[in-house]
């Protein structure tokens, strides 16, 4: 069988200057997931995973959890297929399971603007969560527009456009195993 040409590969596009590599990128997520292990020891929390950027995030991140947890998911969309956000926050897929009485870390891959985050944490308030934390993979502080409060963030990063380990441009690049500038959308 042919082999996969090797121009046309994607982990080495040269459209992408990596940002966060996969052994960082790895380091980082163990760190965090005993840290959340030791801060919920004797409680059962749910992870709620905000599709679909957060997926790769969480499926490394819960393998590093040593205590009991459930896990549920939810869509919402902010930002369409491009680059800017158009500001509104909707929930196209909701949770299958209630809040009620339960201890909500709510997983995402990154905190920019702090709409989407914003708006999750108190509707899963509203909905009577016990508690509500977020762990964001990376953090863009520039360009924030509300306040979020972060209990786990794995990197703090420039303002620029990333993709990889989950995050697209336009449905593309979630399968990268790091973390990469975009150099060029058009491209
Ligand atoms: P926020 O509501 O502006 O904080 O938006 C967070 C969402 O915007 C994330 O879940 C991503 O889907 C998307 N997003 C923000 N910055 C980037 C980026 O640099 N690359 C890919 N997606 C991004
Ligand atoms: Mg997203």
């Amino acid at each position: 069988m042919s082999q996969v040409d090797p121009v046309n590969t994607e982990f080495a596009n040269p459209n992408l200057e990596i940002l966060i590599d996969t052994e960082t990128l790895q380091a980082r997520v163990r760190e965090m997931g005993a840290e959340i292990a030791r801060d919920y020891e004797g409680k059962r929390p749910e992870l709620i995973c905000v599709l679909k950027g957060a997926i790769v995030f969480i499926s490394d991140l819960m393998r590093c959890i040593d205590i009991p947890v459930t896990m549920d998911f939810i869509a919402v969309s902010s930002y369409g297929k491009g680059m800017n956000t158009t500001g509104e926050v909707k929930i196209v897929k909701d949770l299958d399971e209630p809040l009620e009485g339960r201890h909500i870390i709510l997983v995402e891959d990154i905190l920019d603007t702090g709409l989407t985050l914003s708006y999750l944490a108190n509707n899963f308030r509203a909905r009577g969560a016990t508690s509500v934390k977020i762990a964001t993979l990376l953090n863009k502080p520039d360009r924030r527009k509300t306040s979020v409060d972060v209990a786990y963030q794995g990197f703090e990063i420039p303002d620029r456009f990333v993709v990889g380990y989950g995050l697209d441009f336009a449905e593309r690049y979630r399968n990268l195993p790091f973390i990469a500038i975009l150099k060029d959308p058009d491209v």
